[in-house]
């Protein structure tokens, strides 16, 4: 079967979940962290190189004060109770977005937990926090104009090539597979750039009941998929060649 080298999720649906429960959407978010170990846990197993997950986006402040901080105390835990585990199964952690925005123990936290994952050969994982692809293009523009005012950098060396090395995920091949759970259509100012050519997939499970049923669903429809990159079909190709 074909799979996807990289895989990017839109972790989405999990206050619906919770206020169908009559819970606060804190709990939703708790059952969120489950899914995530889940699907972590599958995509390693699979030997699948890169996994991207949109945790919180740079728009996510602008909810109630309260989910803001019942997130943070979240974000905190998990990444103490979940380090150990991942690092066990040779999973490479690490953050996008800018970190600036969070406290110091949270930060602390984050680059402790990816030196100490750094050499692993495993899963790349990704987690994506206070990021938007817009800032990713902002902060890569503005590192290139640096560069240029330096001097060490032509103008005209500002291309496609130099800017898709100064994004976030520069080291890695762009997503092949998006997956965006909850219902919603859209992109929700996630990865813009590295998305131009990814295979798109919405479903309308909410996140904390995506398991490895979910995502093998969304694994066969991207085997399914024909990619052809502005190009006209080979008369043999069939599946996603
Ligand atoms: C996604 O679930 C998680 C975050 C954005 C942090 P939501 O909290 O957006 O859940 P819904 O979309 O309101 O159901
Ligand atoms: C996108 O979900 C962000 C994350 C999953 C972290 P949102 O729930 O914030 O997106 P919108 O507001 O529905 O577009
Ligand atoms: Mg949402």
């Amino acid at each position: 079967m074909n799979l996807p080298r990289h895989i990017a999720i839109v972790m989405d649906g999990n206050g619906r979940w919770a206020q169908s429960r009559r819970r606060p959407r804190s709990f939703g978010h708790q059952a969120g962290v489950k899914a995530a170990r889940e699907v972590v846990r599958v995509c390693a197993e699979r030997r699948i190189e890169a996994l991207t997950l949109f945790a919180f986006s740079s728009e996510n402040w602008n909810r109630p004060a309260n989910e803001v901080s019942r997130l943070m105390d979240l974000f905190m835990r998990s990444l103490n109770r979940e380090v150990d585990e991942l690092h066990g199964n040779k999973v490479r952690l690490r953050f996008i977005g800018d970190l600036a925005a969070f406290s110091p123990d949270l930060r602390h936290g984050m680059i402790l937990s990816e030196r100490k994952t750094a050499a692993n050969p495993g899963l790349n994982l990704s987690i994506a926090v206070n990021y938007g692809g817009r800032w990713d293009v902002a902060q890569a523009a503005q590192k290139l104009a640096k560069r240029v005012s330096q001097g060490e950098l032509a103008p005209e060396q500002v291309d496609e090539r130099s800017l898709q090395s100064e994004f976030a995920l520069a080291d890695l091949p762009s997503p092949d597979l998006l997956i965006r759970t909850g219902g919603e259509q859209r992109i929700s100012n996630f990865l813009l750039w590295q998305l131009a050519y990814t295979e798109l997939y919405f479903c309308e499970t909410l996140w904390p009941d995506f398991g490895p049923a979910q995502l093998q669903l969304a694994l066969d429809d991207y085997a399914s998929r024909q990619r052809r990159f502005g190009r006209v079909p080979t008369p043999k190709q069939v599946g996603n060649g």
